[in-house]
């Protein structure tokens, strides 16, 4: 090669050299992101994501972990324990902030204040020895869907008590059987083994009166014969307004029923609303939510809290990088796509006054009520432990509805492991 065009060359090289710097003193980052799959979570998520990565310049990754929340919750465990950077934003429980925040990176220096839009409590329970851990995305509770048409169809009223929608399940589910529905069920939930299971069973018993499994002060409560009578009431649905299978239902499996026309009424979170509406759905327009019925007349309404939350993991190498992609997913502007579009409930309280969102939604509007008394699962009582003690809490409903024991045997022996679990009531 000649002198000059060897230096035209080497310019070349040169300067592909400093734009190839260029690019990276710029910033861009691939950020991965773990979001959960249950009905069109995944979609969204990766949706905004995608969004946020074209506006930036960088580039998103998205890795799907179980959807059964006990699972996501061993997955992440073992990432973060082992300090992996393989995930840098992950979606968290609203059970999680306490088990995982020493692992998650204070976002308040990049919130820069948009926490105070939020739900303050939402806020607090995100915040871990005064760190905020979580940025909230979106809120839960439990709620009772049915089908319109058919409690118009054979003269019956959205039930108050449990006992009421027992006598309705039968009444409907055993007439659309003789006139050939063979397939037609009562009343489908979450009876699998995993926190599911807890949050359903939280609410029979908190509907009872039954406590809440461990108090606010450490006390055992959950021995109880309110909280007996709940599980009883459970138990004596399963094989007969309820599929033996619901055992093995999470929140995916009692959707597929219910959405197929196959049951009556069905507890699930609020995601379930935007399907069941959706066009092509077996159900659309005839499909009502109300509060879950109370454990008779003397018992109350009750909602467990669930919600979900975006978190930095500590060992992300593009933390602040994560943190924006953070703050967009969980902005009002992404919230009220999500809220229309998903029925995923903001946890901005503004957006609760947004037309828009209440008339796709009635639910948030007129059950308000629902998700602000909702029912915390006791992890403040019970710390880095709950997760032990939710385990051994589904452990023992699961064991009362699949008759593997009584429901006082399996509460008696649940408030043994408890207190053992304890240490006599002293929790941390
Ligand atoms: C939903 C809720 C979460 C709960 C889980 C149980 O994901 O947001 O709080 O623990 O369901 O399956």
């Amino acid at each position: 090669m000649k002198r000059p065009l060897m230096r035209a060359a080497r310019a070349l090289l040169l300067a592909g050299a400093l734009l190839a710097g260029a690019c990276c003193t710029a910033r861009a980052a691939t950020i991965s992101i773990a979001c959960s799959g249950v009905g069109q979570e995944l979609e969204f998520c990766k949706g905004a994501a995608e969004i946020w990565a074209r506006k930036t310049g960088n580039e998103v990754k998205i890795i799907t972990p179980p959807n059964d929340a006990s699972e996501r919750l061993a997955l992440y465990q073992q990432l973060l324990s082992a300090g992996s950077d393989r995930v840098d934003v992950l979606q968290i429980d609203v059970i999680w902030p306490g088990l995982l925040g020493s692992h998650l990176l204070d976002l308040r220096p990049y919130a820069k204040g948009a926490q105070q839009q939020h739900f303050p409590g939402f806020i607090a329970n995100n915040t871990s020895h005064g760190r905020l851990v979580a940025m909230p995305w979106f809120a839960n509770a439990g709620l009772l869907f049915y089908r319109s048409d058919l409690l118009q169809k054979y003269g019956q009223q959205v039930p108050e008590t449990w006992d009421a929608l027992t006598a309705s399940a039968r009444t409907i589910q055993d007439a659309e059987r003789a006139a050939g529905n063979e397939r037609m069920w009562g009343y489908v939930w979450q009876g699998r083994a995993y926190e599911g299971l807890s949050c359903n069973a939280l609410e029979w018993v908190v509907s009872h009166d039954g406590g809440s499994i461990v108090e606010a002060d450490g006390r055992i409560s959950i021995d109880n014969p309110r909280a007996e009578l709940a599980l009883q009431t459970a138990a004596a649905w399963v094989g007969r307004i309820t599929p033996a299978a619901v055992l093995n239902y999470a929140e995916e499996e009692s959707r597929g029923v219910f959405q197929a026309g196959n049951a009556v009424f069905m507890r699930n979170w609020p995601y379930a609303w935007a399907l069941a509406q959706a066009e092509g759905s077996a159900i659309r327009g005839k499909v009502g939510v109300a509060v879950l019925p109370k454990g008779g007349d003397e018992g109350r309404h009750a909602a467990t809290l669930g919600g979900e939350s975006l978190a930095v993991s500590k060992y992300s190498l593009h933390p602040a990088a994560a943190a924006d992609l953070v703050l967009y997913m969980t902005s009002a502007a992404v919230q009220k796509d999500r809220a229309l579009r998903g029925s995923f409930n903001p946890t901005i309280s503004a957006l609760y006054r947004d037309a828009e969102i209440l008339h796709a939604n009635p639910f948030m509007g007129e059950l308000l009520g629902a998700f602000t008394s909702a029912v915390a699962r006791p992890t403040s009582a019970t710390g880095v432990r709950y997760n032990q003690v939710s385990h051994q809490f589904w452990n023992a409903a699961h064991d009362a509805l699949s008759g593997r024991a009584t429901p006082a045997q399996a509460l008696a022996r649940l408030e043994t492991s408890l207190k053992r679990l304890s240490r006599r009531g002293t929790w941390r």
